[in-house]
């Protein structure tokens, strides 16, 4: 299991012999919605098995999809550091040292949730129907938001091209994206203001 890296000397790190060493070389730590993990290699993860896998057999995060497998679809998007990536298209070690965060991790009223459930405007139609598609675009959805609260139509295109919906819901999360935009923008604009004041 884990052991503290705070533990071992500047010897035991430069010994490649050394029984902390291997440790050191075994030991897979990732944060996953908030909660530290400490998986060992070859016992709990293999080289070979991919972010997704380890996410949603291992871990029981299911709301990632594994729809293409090939990173064609994005129905397995989840944030690593803050940023959108396709956990089928990377390996579970190169998640070592990272902060992911799967769908799981959002609050219940998240506003990009709040808004892909809600959605049902005359003209646009529902942001889901059988819903594979949806974790993914929420996931990119939080990304965008994160980085640009105020996003144009050509920018929500443009940031969410990469998943697909054979639903063809297509207008529906465009508008619940800008739905959401909405309240991200205003909140971000009252914090702006107060930091202003201050
Ligand atoms: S399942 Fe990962 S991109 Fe399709
Ligand atoms: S809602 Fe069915 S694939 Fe998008």
């Amino acid at each position: 299991m884990y052991k503290s890296l705070a533990g071992l000397t500047g010897g035991q790190l430069a010994n490649p012999a050394g029984p902390e060493y291997s440790i050191l070389m075994q030991s897979i730590q990732i944060r996953i919605n908030g909660k530290e993990h400490v998986f060992e290699l070859n016992r709990d993860i293999t080289e070979s098995m991919t972010l997704s896998y380890l996410l949603r057999e291992k871990l029981g995060y299911t709301g990632l999809k594994i729809s293409c497998d090939e990173g064609a679809c994005g129905a397995c998007t989840i944030l690593m550091d803050g940023k959108a990536v396709l956990s089928c298209m990377m390996l579970a070690i190169e998640a070592r040292g990272h902060e992911i965060l799967t769908i799981e991790g959002l609050p219940k009223d998240d506003v990009v949730i709040e808004a892909f459930a809600r959605q049902c405007e005359p003209g646009y139609g529902t942001a889901l129907q059988c819903g594979i598609c949806t974790p993914g675009f929420v996931m990119s959805t939080k990304a965008l938001l994160s980085e640009n609260p105020n996003p144009t139509l050509p920018e929500v295109k443009e940031a969410l091209s990469g998943h697909i919906c054979r639903c063809g819901c297509y207008s529906g999360v465009a508008q619940a994206v800008l739905n959401a935009a909405k309240k991200t923008g205003q909140e971000f604009l009252k914090k702006n203001s107060k930091g202003d004041r201050s």
